[in-house]
């Protein structure tokens, strides 16, 4: 059997340890030869390297393992995946990215609205770097992306880079909602057949098959409107994400044709979520007070003490074994389902055909299958219409250094409206990015 060689590019990123686990727990069916982990971060890098050497001495013994933080001991040796979850400027940024909008009276959240915004400013001009850097060697090597906003970063990726047909941008959100399903109707997750579009972030459910070609929709739907809604690993989960997946029972009574993706709560409830936003203590200061320090605690603890047995920070997690999962469906032409995202190309047949959408795939040698959705209604459409004119005008006002695409971007977006709100977050965000953006005249 063919043994993978990984890149991970943020190799320091709290996620992390949940991807090294998934790694050993998965080493049968996808066994890796040599695995290195890249980051910009020395010393994030370094915590994580070191537990990451105790991990595997314990549990996968065979896997060759280095951390680096240089590009050319990384990119420059032969490489089946790389997995990249970077993210420029930190949570220090994320906290700008959500406080500067909240401060103005506005949603001020990592992806969504103008934090959304700003981060995609950041993560686009890296993320193209990152695609060079494994071109430069690696002409094949699969790239399996996470780096948000994903969506923009997408549609970056797809102009700038049209003909590379190894990179693929996926989201875990689906995937922990599938896994949620599969809790509430006792069902394994993996059985289900489902069938979804939108953008990332984005996005909606409008049939999930079990193996029989059976609909479980609609009952799923009815549980949901009598029990609420939790994510699947609830008890891990900090007090905002649960917050968040309880507004989906809100979002199935207003609309309850299909099941929302979570982060649809932003643009559908901007108002009554703004109000539950504390412009003081964000959900990057609950990571950072939270996950952030538990890993990295832990981590230190692991490598001090040589070993990971009873280490409670290592999940075989959605997040860790999704990218895992994915990478083996390829490598494998198994042709698995994942909801990815990909060019439309008359995939939804009434949206753009050029709109890096999220829909249901097969996973093979070749890249996604994807499964045809045909027409959406009005609502979605609109809805959908109005965020892609906003992700295309934003990664427009990157390329083109345009304060007046960033502009136009930014009223469009469901969470701001006005113009004059448009730019006063617009001008606090060009100055906290000043290091990171390009200059929009
Ligand atoms: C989900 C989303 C990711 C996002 C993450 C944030 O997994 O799919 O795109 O980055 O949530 O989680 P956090 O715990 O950092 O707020
Ligand atoms: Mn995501």
């Amino acid at each position: 059997m063919k043994k993978f060689n990984i890149l991970v590019v943020g190799g320091g990123s709290t996620w992390t340890p949940g991807l090294l686990k998934s790694m050993c727990v998965r080493q049968e069916s996808f066994p890796i030869n040599q695995l290195t982990m890249l980051d910009t971060n020395a010393d994030r890098q370094k915590v994580i390297g070191d537990f990451a050497n105790v991990l595997f001495n314990e549990e996968y013994p065979d896997i060759k393992f280095q951390y680096t933080t240089d590009k050319e001991v990384a990119f420059n040796q032969e490489l089946d995946f790389v997995f990249v979850q970077m993210r420029t400027g930190g949570f220090k940024m994320r906290e700008q990215d959500e406080k500067i909008p909240l401060s103005l009276g506005v949603i001020g959240q990592e992806t969504c609205g103008p934090g959304g915004f700003a981060y995609g400013m950041r993560s686009i001009k890296d993320m193209i770097e990152l695609v060079h850097d494994v071109r430069k060697y690696n002409k094949e090597a699969w790239i399996l992306n996470y780096t948000n906003p994903a969506a923009i970063v997408a549609d970056a990726l797809k102009r700038v880079f049209p003909d590379d047909n190894h990179i693929l941008n996926i989201c875990d959100q689906p995937e922990n909602l599938l896994r949620s399903y599969g809790r509430l109707l006792d069902r394994d997750p993996r059985s289900f057949d489902p069938v979804y579009f939108g953008l990332n972030h984005f996005g909606w459910f409008t049939h999930l098959y079990d193996e029989t070609g059976y609909d479980l929709l609609p009952e799923l739907r009815d549980k949901i409107l009598d029990g609420g809604f939790r994510p699947v690993d609830f008890e891990q989960r900090d007090k905002s994400w649960l917050e968040t997946y309880a507004m989906v029972e809100q979002m199935v009574k207003d609309f309850p044709e299909y099941l929302p993706n979570t982060y649809l709560q932003y643009y559908l409830y901007p108002d009554k979520v703004l109000n539950k936003l504390d412009p003081d203590f964000t959900r990057s200061n609950e990571v950072m007070a939270g996950r952030e320090k538990r890993v990295f605690t832990e981590c230190k603890r692991v490598a001090e003490v040589g070993t990971a047995q009873d280490s409670s920070v290592v999940h075989n997690d959605a997040h860790g074994e999704f990218i895992i999962i994915v990478a083996e469906s390829i490598a494998y032409n198994r042709g698995d389902h994942f909801v990815v995202i990909l060019e439309n190309n008359g995939i939804v047949e009434n949206l753009p055909n050029d709109a890096m959408i999220e829909v249901a795939a097969s996973l093979t040698k070749q890249g996604p299958r994807p499964y045809a959705v045909g027409e959406i209604p009005t609502f979605y459409k609109g809805l959908i219409e109005g965020q892609f004119a906003y992700e295309k005008l934003t990664v427009e006002a990157f390329l083109e250094g345009s304060y007046q695409k960033a502009l136009q971007a930014l009223t469009l977006n469901r969470t701001i409206v006005s113009a004059g709100k448009a730019r006063e977050v617009l001008d606090a965000l060009i100055e906290a990015n000043k290091d990171y953006w390009p200059t929009l005249t």
